[in-house]
């Protein structure tokens, strides 16, 4: 069976890390037809818009999509985000958004005396809702009166589904879910959180549950993060969070992620975590790792489960034995990293 995948490369080193992921695929010798699509910031500058007014549709038709990032300055970041990636979240309801944060072997932790043994977690965000609903407005614009409001939006529903995917997935793995809030300060959506988190987890007594505030959570991610297992939390904590994890995981350039609608008939989204990097776009240097390894998840996801493995392990042997870009204090171009990569595939 042939696999259609929009590539939505988008803007700065996303082209860069995309291309490298697009041919390590290929090199696996799959069944797949490709479809890019050149949505991003050049087509707002274009046409005022991020993406077309049928992209959603469109983005249904395939089997999945492999994106970079977007943002580029100039362009306000709440208008790029929100005119392509939050959207295509919500409307293709990509609820649950999983970001393994591993450490693999030969990548430098930030973290004193810790090794890839010690970090091995996973993360589900809430991804539809919450602080990034985008329910809110502005009044008073330009006086002194000025306000912002946005509202968090916690549903039962939708705490529901997203605390019952992460109990699953702990089941496949140490049997742990630590679900992150902060129901002490908020009242109401995380207090109505913790009561559903702790309904689903009685119905699943094989797997150990905890709730934790988020404030601890993140310093017991860099303290003792072989004390976690699975990670649930909100979408913008899980946000936030997996930021904390990349770091741990050897920086942006590694993590990778799922945006899914489990049980859905959605076209799941596969991207590294970072964003467009301005910083270092056009250089070359960018590191793919995340990319690829979101190809892993994508491949994973649609049934390719050893072609998966393949890239996976491919990635390991790159990663612990080089070459490898700046940010893990290697030489490497992304091209070179790529080329390494692909040479294990053949
Ligand atoms: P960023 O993730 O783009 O960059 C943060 C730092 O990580 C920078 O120092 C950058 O050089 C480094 N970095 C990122 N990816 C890297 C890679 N592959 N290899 C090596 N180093 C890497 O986050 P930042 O600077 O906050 O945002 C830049 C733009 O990206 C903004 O416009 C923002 O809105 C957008 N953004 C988009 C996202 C998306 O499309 N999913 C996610 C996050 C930010
Ligand atoms: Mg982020």
């Amino acid at each position: 069976m042939t696999h259609r995948i929009a590539l939505l490369s988008g803007d700065g080193v996303g082209p860069e890390v995309v291309a490298e992921a697009r041919s390590c695929v290929d090199e696996l010798g799959l069944a797949i037809e490709w479809t890019e699509l050149d949505w991003g910031s050049d087509h707002w500058l274009e046409h005022g818009t991020m993406m077309p007014a049928d992209a959603i549709e469109r983005l249904r038709t395939f089997d999945a999509i492999l994106m970079g990032a977007v943002g580029r300055p100039g362009i306000p970041d709440h208008v790029t985000l929100w005119g392509l990636l939050l959207t295509i979240r919500q409307r293709l309801d990509l609820w649950a958004n999983v970001r393994p944060v591993r450490l693999l072997e030969g990548v430098p932790c930030a973290l004193a005396g810790r090794g890839p043994a010690d970090v091995d977690m996973l993360f589900v965000r809430e991804n539809s809702e919450g602080e990034y609903s985008g329910v809110g407005g502005r009044a008073h614009q330009g006086h002194a009166l000025e306000v912002g409001i946005e509202t968090s939006v916690f549903t039962r529903a939708g705490v529901e589904r997203v605390v019952e995917h992460a109990f699953q997935l702990a089941g496949k793995r140490r049997g742990h879910v630590t679900s992150a809030t902060k129901s002490n300060a908020s009242r109401f959506g995380y207090v109505l959180w913790d009561e559903v988190a702790a309904e689903v987890a009685a119905r699943h007594p094989d797997i150990r549950y905890e709730h934790v505030l988020v404030d601890a959570l993140a310093a017991r991610m860099v303290l003792r993060p072989d004390s976690l297992d699975v990670v649930v939390a909100s979408n913008l904590f899980g946000d936030i969070l997996t930021d904390v994890g990349a770091a741990v995981q050897g920086g942006m350039g590694m993590a990778a992620s799922a945006n899914l609608c489990p049980g859905g008939t959605a076209p799941g989204l596969f991207e590294p975590v970072h964003g467009s990097a301005p910083d270092i776009a056009g250089q070359g240097i960018a590191n793919p790792c995340g990319a690829v390894w979101s190809a892993v998840l994508m491949l994973d996801h649609l049934g390719e489960t050893a072609a998966s493995a393949r890239l996976l392990s491919a990635l390991e042997d790159v990663c612990r034995e080089g070459p490898r870009t700046r940010d893990l204090r290697g030489t490497a171009t992304t091209a070179e990293v790529g080329a390494a990569l692909r040479a294990r595939l053949t």
